[in-house]
């Protein structure tokens, strides 16, 4: 193709054509082309509004939907010729829709430019994958729910410092996560609000001098209002990095999960085991089960916060209006996009094939005195002082350590001898069952409390 080819968009100003390498630098068609039914609807939108305000005759918007209809069935039929000569998505779009209908296409640009015009297909698109990864969250949070409700009472080692602390159920352990889930759905809830206003009208960057009607268009394609400023609808890519911002804070949580998984599927810990079809063998050692699908899940996380870091550095050196550094926003967001909707498909699935070695995180918690905190507790409420209930615990504890038993094998009597305050109710203090009945109040790890929280939260998800 040359500058004097009549199909060359802006051939009236240039004097030669660029090279083949420049061609494939600046095209995005082969990503951008994704977002092929976002540009006919907004096409459409656009020309409807044209037609309504008597920019375009209504002969012309007829041709131009008889084109846009056939360029969908071409698209999906495969049979569309994408071309990199037309760079992007919209001008294949609308150099086929010329071809087909002539001058009619021609004049469908009329008060737009590809910067709003982009900047609503990229917002159509994340408006839709939001309503998307919401309800796969929704889904993840069910199969969650669903494995908390059969272990509500099932005991299991609390940890910090990945040390065994005090006893808490496995419904508990996995209700924090349904609450992690909960505030990501806020997160892209809150940015499906910012996202949905409509940039067209900006035109390229100062908006346009025929009569338009924006709020028209916007209500057309569904978007709740319009960007209120022409500079600002062409220029920011903010609530792609809100998404970016979103999906890194929700596979961050994914990616603790995994490693909850990882750790708690070590022969070594025992706690549960995934389903087979969620780990493979070693090529090499005929015995292992190896945790693929956590391990990618945390591996994909680092790849997500790098999208984020990519739009939040594309967008910090850019003047007002329209740069082109904003075409690279498309894949980090496509990618971003794809992998959480991947991840969430498999997670909820891998969540109900988990199953529960209830014996083993039993046997944890006895061998972690993880009952200290309750006999501390239990002294105070008999008129010790904390500091001085902590410090006879402490010594309990070492006395146990040396005879390699739990705090709860210990006889009564040399039990005993570290308080005058110890008396035999103390024996049902220092069950795990005792424990964790004890923690009943709104967010603790009784079971009272858990079947509450796991009520609660499947009307939240109504
Ligand atoms: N492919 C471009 C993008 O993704 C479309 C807008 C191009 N506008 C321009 N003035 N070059 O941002």
């Amino acid at each position: 193709m040359t500058a004097s080819d009549p199909s060359f968009t802006w051939s009236g100003r240039f004097s030669e054509p660029v090279s083949d390498l420049v061609k494939r630098y600046t095209a995005s068609v082969d990503f951008d082309r994704r977002l092929a039914t976002q540009d006919i609807q907004g096409s459409l939108a656009h020309a409807h509004m044209l037609a309504r305000q008597g920019i375009l005759p209504p002969e012309d918007l007829a041709a131009i939907e008889r084109g846009m209809a056939q360029i969908r069935d071409e698209i999906a039929a495969g049979t569309f010729v994408w071309s990199l000569d037309s760079e992007d998505v919209h001008l294949n779009i609308e150099r086929r829709l010329t071809a087909l209908v002539g001058d009619a296409g021609k004049r469908l640009h009329t008060g737009r430019s590809r910067n709003d015009q982009v900047a609503t297909d990229i917002r159509l698109w994340q408006r839709d994958t939001i309503d998307t990864i919401a309800a796969l969250i929704a889904e993840l949070q069910r199969a969650l729910l669903n494995l908390a409700e059969q272990h509500v009472d099932t005991p299991m080692p609390g940890f910090t410092h990945l040390q065994v602390a005090q006893p808490v159920t496995f419904g508990h352990h996995l209700m924090a996560y349904f609450e992690m889930l909960a505030r990501d759905a806020e997160r892209f809830a809150d940015c499906r609000r910012r996202t949905n206003r409509l940039p067209l009208g900006a035109a390229a960057l100062a908006g346009t001098t025929f009569p338009i009607d924006r709020e028209s268009v916007a209500a057309e394609l569904g978007f709740e209002g319009v960007c209120a400023n022409s500079l600002d609808a062409v220029s920011d890519r903010d609530f792609a990095i809100e998404f970016c911002a979103a999906a890194a804070l929700l596979m961050t949580h994914l990616s603790r999960l995994s490693e909850e998984l990882i750790l708690w599927m070590s022969p070594r810990v025992g706690f549960i085991d995934l389903a087979d079809r969620f780990t493979t063998g070693s090529s090499i050692m005929p015995q292992k089960k190896n945790p693929d699908v956590p391990e990618l899940v945390r591996g994909k996380t680092g790849r997500v916060n790098g999208h984020l870091v990519a739009l939040l550095t594309l967008m910090k050196g850019q003047p007002l209006a329209y740069n082109k550094d904003n075409q690279e926003d498309k894949e980090p967001l496509f990618d971003t996009a794809d992998t959480v909707i991947d991840t969430l498909r498999i997670y909820a699935d891998m969540v109900g094939g988990i199953r529960v070695r209830a014996e083993n995180m039993r046997d944890a918690l006895r061998q972690g005195f993880a009952t200290a905190t309750d006999l501390a507790d239990y002294l105070v409420k008999k008129g010790l002082p904390f500091r001085d209930a902590h410090e006879a615990v402490a010594r309990a504890v070492r006395a146990c350590e040396t005879r390699g038993c739990d705090l709860a094998e210990l006889p009564l009597d040399e039990l005993c001898a570290f308080s005058p305050l110890i008396g035999d109710e103390v024996v049902e203090v220092l069950k795990i069952e005792g424990s964790l009945a004890a923690r009943n109040h709104t967010g603790g790890t009784a079971p009272a409390a858990v079947r509450q929280a796991i009520a609660r939260a499947r009307e939240r998800l109504q």
